[in-house]
């Protein structure tokens, strides 16, 4: 594109989509401004847990701690800050080693450093390596001397190191090593001065199953870490406790995990240069944010190794494309995936798909894409389409096509297993799905390997394919094959979801989970529902085994990879199937580097006025997780929406780089939740939501453009004021 025009096209379309955005962002942020912290006693720099949350008086004292109550939610039990004889934590044995890319050293636990979990056993020599990766990326992976501990495998994020070093004096960074009283590393941004990641403090703990880091930032704006809902943007830092491990729920006003693992955030220095941190963990942990006068984050991780890139920028954009250089550049979607979105769970056949497209084309409402939800199912099962209402669905497709709409299909990971059911499954009494999947052992299998894992979603029984096998990709890619080419579903996309995997059951169908230390950490994140004591709740068996590309671990590690892995998978599927076209994925479930297979809607909202401020903030936040495509629900999905919030709603939505509206079906109630459809309200409700699709039409060659820069440069498309 020429350049005159293509910043003619900036000018428009980027004031009103900036303009937009800034004004509502302004508003969250004034609506929630900190609370003031007032310490009731003197502290001289950043805090660390000693016991990470909870724990008693006596504990405290009998690990030689300082009992402080802050509040409910943070630690009470901390390290001494004169930690000036001994040190909590580790210390350098030996000489740091140059290596050809850095620097690498061993460093040994201090043994009198008080553990919070004496029972998760520590790792004695930690060794450190630091790796210069570019100009303004570098590496910081702390992990067990023997490096036998499981860490996110490079088949599912391979972040490259450079065989050579970047010219130390281009390098925007240096990192300095702290001895006394404990080992510490901190990097400094050159040209500031600024120390922007600071480890030198007591209490680094690498455990068998708990591992903890705190980090002192340069400044308290921090933005990012997901996937949750966090009602502002900036963070608050008051002792706010984030956990992240992938959950099948959807956005509610609670500190919640959310669908996606993204341990990614942001922060602005004092001098206005930005950063990010990548933590490349697939463990379930908690995020500790402390706040000024000595803003820092803790870490608290249940496995893995900590495994830190850390990108110097040094303006935020530049920190969002150093990410996505490094986890891959986002997809570039399909020009139609930018036009208006229709979904609603609860179709109740083609004929009222049919009717639901009428009455938007009689309406004027420009649609690009339909969506048939679960409901095209025969009895829930994936890859199977039921002859009652949906008998035409091939012939659907066609019509879609000839009238140059699109259709997207959902597809549950969940393999329906009740033989009652698989043997009377269309086109001929069969599951292949489930046959084949046995053959070719495909799914997660039970704790002790006898047998597959047993859960329950839509279909009732099912077993979740592993894709972590490099044997699913295969089985998953004939069954979506059959689907298309033998039964004749066209589709244009794939939608994936319920894949954090969410069981309704938590567990296992055939018995319970065993009490062990997988489904029982010694350290429970303060995930959703952890009052009941363990990790498996809406999903399954910690101690279930997958086969993560040979080197067989448990589910518990890689738990949070499900969705990513999922996605992998249904991209390569995509792209072979139509080789000639962008494959569009859209997963609930997402980890870092997603993006670069698939995109992502921020999962079952409300039909609450909240909701949709909270949408824009989640908006912004996979925009820096390197997923620029991504909306929510238009009008709200559970509940009944009203007339004025779905208006609002669609003026919001019709800005979201995805923009579908969507909602759910009677599901638990019998008489069903309202049609939101934009035609279904009539006048004038018609004509705002048409005029301002419009305008979306308008602005879709910028916003295509943009998503070139995101898929070329690793840009952001929709952006906060700071960006700029
Ligand atoms: C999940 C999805 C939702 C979908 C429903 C039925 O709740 O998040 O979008 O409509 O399942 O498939």
């Amino acid at each position: 594109m020429l350049k005159e025009t293509r910043s003619k096209l900036y000018c428009t379309g980027g004031v009103v989509l900036v303009l937009l955005l800034c004004v509502v962002v302004a508003l969250i942020v004034n609506f929630s401004l900190d609370k003031p912290l007032t310490p009731t006693w003197s502290q001289s720099s950043a805090m660390v847990a000693c016991v990470p949350r909870g724990g008693t008086v006596k504990q405290c004292e009998e690990l030689g701690c300082i009992w402080r109550p802050i509040s409910d939610d943070s630690p009470n039990c901390w390290f001494p800050e004169d930690s000036s004889q001994n040190g909590y934590g580790y210390e350098i044995k030996g000489d740091i080693q140059p290596t050809p890319i850095g620097k690498t050293m061993v460093l040994s636990r201090i043994p009198t450093t008080p553990l919070a979990y004496p029972e998760s056993t520590p790792v004695e020599e930690v060794r450190l390596e630091v790796e210069y990766h570019d100009v303004n990326r570098l590496r910081l992976k702390f992990t067990d001397s023997k490096q036998a501990r499981y860490e996110v495998s490079q088949h599912a994020l391979d972040i490259r190191a450079p065989s050579t070093p970047p010219a130390a004096d281009d390098m925007l960074y240096e990192v300095i090593y702290i001895t006394q009283p404990q080992f510490g590393v901190k990097v400094i941004r050159k040209d500031t001065n600024a120390t922007i990641f600071d480890t030198a403090l007591p209490g680094f703990t690498f455990t068998d199953q708990y591992l903890q880091l705190t980090t002192r930032l340069n400044s308290s704006h921090v933005y990012g870490f997901g996937e949750h809902n966090h009602g502002r943007y900036k963070h608050d830092m008051n002792w706010r406790r984030w956990p992240i491990f992938s959950r099948g729920t959807g956005p509610k006003a609670e500190p919640l995990n959310l669908y996606g693992h993204q341990p990614f955030y942001m922060n602005i220095e004092k001098s206005g240069k930005a950063n990010g941190v990548l933590l490349k963990n697939s463990n379930a942990m908690d995020i500790v944010l402390q706040p000024d006068p000595y803003p820092a984050i803790s870490y608290q991780v249940i496995g893995g190794v900590l495994d830190f890139y850390i990108f110097l920028g040094p303006s935020p954009e530049n920190v969002v494309e150093q990410y996505n250089m490094a986890i891959g550049y986002p997809v570039m979607p399909p020009y139609w995936s930018l036009g208006f979105q229709l979904c609603k769970w609860g179709y109740n056949g083609t004929a009222h798909v049919r009717d639901v497209l009428r009455r938007q084309r009689e309406a004027n409402i420009p649609q690009d894409v339909q969506y048939v939800d679960i409901d095209y199912t025969y009895e829930k099962l994936t890859f199977t389409y039921n002859r009652d209402g949906f008998r035409d669905l091939p012939k659907l497709v066609q019509e879609l096509h000839d009238m140059g709409q699109k259709l997207i299909l959902i597809l549950d990971p969940g393999i329906g297993t009740d033989e009652n059911v698989t043997s009377r499954a269309p086109p001929n009494n069969s599951y292949p799905a489930l046959n084949d999947g046995v053959r070719q052992d495909v799914f997660i299998k039970n704790p002790n390997k006898t047998g597959y894992l047993t859960a329950e979603v839509w279909p009732g029984k099912v077993y979740f394919p592993d894709y972590t096998k490099p044997e699913t990709t295969e089985w998953w890619t004939r069954c979506i094959e059959d689907f298309y080419v033998n039964q004749k579903v066209q589709y244009d996309a794939l939608w994936l979801d319920m894949n954090e995997p969410k069981s309704f059951k938590s567990g296992s169908l055939t018995g319970s989970c065993d009490k062990n230390q997988w489904n029982n950490p010694p350290y429970l994140p303060k995930i959703e529902d952890y009052d009941k004591g363990h990790l498996y709740e809406g999903t399954i068996c910690m101690d279930a085994v997958q086969d993560n590309w040979g080197q067989e671990t448990v589910h518990y590690n890689v738990h949070s990879l499900y969705g990513h892995t999922m996605a992998m998978a249904s991209y390569g599927v995509l792209r072979k199937l139509q080789p000639s076209k962008r494959p569009l994925v859209l997963t609930r479930s997402t980890f870092s580097g997603t993006g670069k297979y698939a995109v992502h809607w921020l999962g079952d909202n409300t039909s609450e006025w909240p909701q949709l401020a909270w949408s824009i903030i989640g908006m912004l936040e996979f925009n820096i997780f390197g997923i620029p495509y991504v909306g929510a629900d238009i009008c709200g999905f559970w509940g009944d929406t009203t007339e004025e919030l779905c208006t609002r709603w669609m003026q919001v939505g019709a800005f979201y780089p995805f923009s579908r509206n969507h909602n759910a079906q009677n599901y638990p109630r019998v008489d069903g939740f309202i049609e939101q459809d934009p035609a279904v309200f009539g006048e004038p409700f018609v004509t705002r939501a048409r005029d301002v699709l419009n305008t979306r039409y308008r602005l879709l060659p910028y916003l295509y453009t943009l998503f070139h820069y995101a898929h070329t440069t690793g840009s952001t498309v929709v952006r906060p004021l700071l960006h700029e």
